[in-house]
């Protein structure tokens, strides 16, 4: 229960410090998140149960995004309303928020990052979901988080400073040279997967990335969700690249991976529905056509 000055009151009437409220506020949002994500990891969901979102959003109200996709202000500067499977914004006027939780646990989960690994992460924004793969990485690994606009690069590594194990760069995360990463986590909406990135993967590196058509970001879409773009899950073992489909994606783009050409062999491939059938991912030109869910000059995502 709230009482007006928004200190919980317990049902015997004791008080509670608002930190302790929210870490049991935190705790119960961790649980319903992974119920939401349909996912059972116990690190992931201590992981969400530890990271004060909070501090990653700026001062509140905050803009919450509501269905059919407008915003609105939550009722009070009470970071209660964070803890919920809400979008946030972040920069309202070019739709950039801070993502879906059950999305990112969904998607943290599948990049499965363990203790003393490489995490890369590209499209950090203001650092939220960085805060949770650094704990999943732990003290003895290590997070790059590679943010290209400017102000948002700047307010990361604000929000990150004294977290020993993460590095923040500014810049474009297709072009920046970072170390073979083990987890490559990328949270904005390319065409097709940058050379870069399969290049950097780690053996046994996985990479998760949002391929998305042009319709993939914009609110009140006509089209349904997973034709305007999918996740997905590519590994590295050796010369091969074992992938998956993971779920429908809509993100906002990834600049400088993207081009028309591959922007429309994706549109059609997301139409022909099946993304969910691919297994894996080769890097040349010789597959046949008929084993190819999406091909581009190089590379293909392929059935078999
Ligand atoms: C949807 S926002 C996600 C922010 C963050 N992951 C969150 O949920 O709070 C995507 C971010 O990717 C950034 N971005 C887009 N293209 C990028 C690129 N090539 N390299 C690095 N960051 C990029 C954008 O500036 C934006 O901040």
């Amino acid at each position: 229960m709230l009482s007006s000055d928004e200190t919980f009151v317990s049902p015997g009437g004791g008080r509670m410090d608002r930190e302790s409220e929210l870490a049991i506020v935190r705790r119960a949002y961790a649980k319903q998140i992974m119920a939401a994500a349909g996912v059972s990891d116990r690190r992931v969901e201590a992981a969400f149960a530890a990271v004060p979102r909070e501090h990653f959003l700026g001062r509140g109200p905050w803009q919450v995004v509501r269905w059919g996709g407008g915003y609105v202000v939550t009722p009070s500067p009470n970071p209660v309303y964070l803890y919920d499977d809400v979008v946030v914004a972040i920069i309202p006027e070019r739709h950039l928020n801070n993502g879906q939780p059950s999305l990112h646990a969904i998607l943290i989960a599948s990049a499965t990052p363990r203790l003393g690994e490489h995490a890369v992460q590209i499209g950090a924004g203001t650092g939220y979901y960085t805060a949770i793969l650094a704990r999943l990485v732990g003290r003895a690994g290590r997070v790059t988080a590679i943010e290209f606009d400017p102000g948002l690069a700047e307010r990361l590594a604000a929000n990150l400073a004294g977290q020993r194990n993460v590095r923040i760069v500014e810049g474009d995360g297709a072009r920046v040279a970072f170390d073979p990463a083990d987890v490559i986590y990328v949270n904005a909406g390319a065409t097709h997967p940058a050379a870069s990135w399969l290049d950097r993967l780690a053996e046994g590196g996985r990479l998760i990335v949002p391929l998305t058509t042009n319709e993939g970001h914009r609110a009140n879409e006509r089209e349904p969700m997973d034709r305007r773009g999918a996740m997905f899950r590519i590994e590295r073992r050796g010369n091969e690249y074992p992938a998956r489909g993971i779920c429908p994606a809509a993100f906002i783009p990834c600049e400088s991976t993207r081009d028309e050409a591959s922007e429309a062999a994706l549109a059609a491939a997301l139409q022909k529905g099946r993304w969910r059938l691919v297994t894996r991912l080769y890097r040349r030109d010789d597959v046949p056509d008929e084993d190819c869910w999406l091909r581009g000059p190089g590379w293909c995502l392929a059935y078999r």
